[in-house]
């Protein structure tokens, strides 16, 4: 077997982290449990490019249960777990990443993947869709899933100029992994990343959230539950206002710079912090960036004007500036969740692949049918998703009563 990992001697460790994660991953587990019996991916070659965690390897056990031969390569160089890399490997599935591997490693572990014909692409990120474009436009599949909004992005735009020529599965798109995931997930993930990098007391910290999108309305409450001052900065006036509305402060990047201890940047956006906010920014701040790419805050720059630099702690570099003041950067600027904690918890992202799984039987079951465009699930495996991991949480859902559903589909009853 093909593969490229760190050290095989991880595969115990890996093999412990991977149970554990499946044991909180109970709707994959239903979903496994149908896979094991109907196979409705069989002989399919999926090619993946996620996270390499112990949830995605739940993912791709999941897979090969169903009847596919999954095969794993990284989405991000600094998110991989070797160990359980490791434990996939040493189980029969080849795994193409090394934690920390230069781009140069990165792009040869991804056409490692598709050297192997894959049928369907996973994404986190559109990296695979995006070699399917360019350099490898030879190989054909029956289509691609995504996993993130920085990639659905990227795919919608890919579809808008006429370049797309596979339909993609918007996983992201799914109510029960974006309102899940980014919010409950990236905010209490993104914390975590934080805290293990810098040992930081949250309470009284001016905590500055650049994005109030899904993932920042996450990120925003929880540290307000820390006891952080929030600072939310928005270009979107209706997300500003539901910020304000919040009790939180909302003010412009510049502003901003000025006050805050902690900088969280989660817009999928190029450039929201810079220059100019760092050359405001107070004595000691500290810099994380939880959206998807490491371009959110200008690096570049931040490289350019320090006059010297070190690792304080794992994770965690500081820069001096010309004036005296030092400028703290977390998990060099890449997801601060995976880079300096362990990604979300195995809860959230049990829904988040769950949608992953049926996304590609979804995919295979309608091969042909599908038009080079972007799909999101049907609103019925959204509920499906749903109400199982209700049950295991306990909760029961509501009934309607046939007079209530006749009431609700009616115009004739009014008042
Ligand atoms: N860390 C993780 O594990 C994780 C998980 C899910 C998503 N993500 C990534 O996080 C990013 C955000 O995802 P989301 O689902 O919250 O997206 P979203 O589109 O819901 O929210 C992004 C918000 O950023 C705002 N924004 C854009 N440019 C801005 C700027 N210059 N200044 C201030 N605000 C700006 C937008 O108006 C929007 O409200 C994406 O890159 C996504 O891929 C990361």
């Amino acid at each position: 077997m093909n593969y490229d990992i760190a050290n095989p001697d991880l595969a115990e460790g890996g093999a412990r982290r991977i149970a554990w994660a499946g044991r909180r991953m109970q709707v994959l587990e239903t979903i496994r449990e149908r896979f094991r019996e109907q196979k409705p991916l069989d002989g399919h070659v999926v090619a993946a490019c996620l996270h390499v965690t112990a949830e995605t390897a739940n993912l791709m056990l999941a897979l090969r249960d169903g009847g596919a031969e999954p095969i794993l390569c990284a989405s991000n160089p600094l998110s991989t777990q070797d160990d359980v890399a490791a434990a996939l490997v040493a189980d029969g599935i080849p795994v193409f990443a090394i934690r920390g591997e230069d781009d140069g490693t990165y792009y040869k572990h991804i056409h490692a993947a598709l050297d192997h014909a894959p049928a369907v692409t996973m994404d986190d990120g559109a990296d695979l869709a995006t070699i399917l474009h360019t350099d490898r436009r030879d190989i054909e599949v029956i289509g691609s899933t995504e996993e993130t909004t920085t990639g659905v992005i990227r795919l919608r735009a890919m579809a808008a100029d006429g370049t797309l020529r596979v339909p993609v599965v918007a996983v992201n798109d799914s109510d029960t992994k974006h309102l899940f995931d980014n919010h409950y997930g990236t905010g209490q993930s993104t914390l975590d990343g934080i805290i293990r990098a810098s040992n930081v007391l949250l309470a009284g910290q001016t905590m500055v959230v650049v994005g109030y999108g899904d993932c920042g309305r996450g990120v925003a409450k929880r540290a307000d539950g820390l006891g952080a001052r929030v600072v939310v900065v928005e270009v979107n006036p209706v997300r500003a206002l539901d910020a304000a509305m919040s009790g939180f402060q909302v003010m412009s990047a510049g502003e901003a710079a000025e006050i805050g201890d902690i900088f969280v940047t989660v817009t999928g956006n190029k450039h929201v912090l810079r220059q100019e906010h760092f050359d405001k920014m107070k004595d000691g701040v500290i810099l994380a960036n939880s959206g998807h790419f490491d371009i959110e805050l200008d690096l570049a720059s931040l490289r350019a004007m320090s006059t010297g630099r070190r690792v304080v702690r794992e994770n965690l570099e500081e820069f001096d500036m010309p004036d005296g003041r030092r400028i703290l950067l977390a998990a060099e600027g890449r997801l601060v969740n995976l880079g300096a904690a362990e990604g979300h918890p195995a809860d959230v992202m049990d829904m988040s692949f769950s949608n992953q799984a049926l996304a590609a039987e979804y995919l295979i079951a309608n091969e042909g049918d599908l038009e080079p465009k972007i799909y999101t699930l049907p609103p019925e495996i959204d509920a499906q998703v749903a109400s199982i991991k209700l049950a295991h949480l306990g909760g029961t859902l509501e009934t309607l009563t046939d007079d209530q559903e006749k009431y609700l589909s009616g115009w004739q009853e009014g008042t």
